[in-house]
């Protein structure tokens, strides 16, 4: 069975991806990631290279540290 593809929140950080993932940019083309299996993505918003994670976030002051939570129930559709 495969595992679940894992997305971390890193305290003042990127979100790091591992699993079995692609990602698309938003006209569906893949991104090629070298045989990468664990990649960070920019949450600060800073990187010279998005939307991966280039380490900027340390040197910008990002300041973002969250603790897993429930959300509610998606609104319904109309
Ligand atoms: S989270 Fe690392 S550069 Fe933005």
């Amino acid at each position: 069975m495969d595992e679940p593809v894992v997305i971390t929140v890193n305290p003042n950080g990127s979100l790091r991806i591992t699993g079995n993932f692609v990602i698309k940019d938003g006209s569906g083309n893949t991104f090629g990631l070298g045989g990468r299996n664990a990649i960070g993505l920019c949450r600060c918003g800073q990187s010279s290279n998005k939307p991966f994670c280039d380490g900027t976030h340390g040197r910008c002051g990002f300041d973002s540290v969250v603790v897993a939570r429930e959300l509610p129930p998606p609104a319904p559709k109309p």
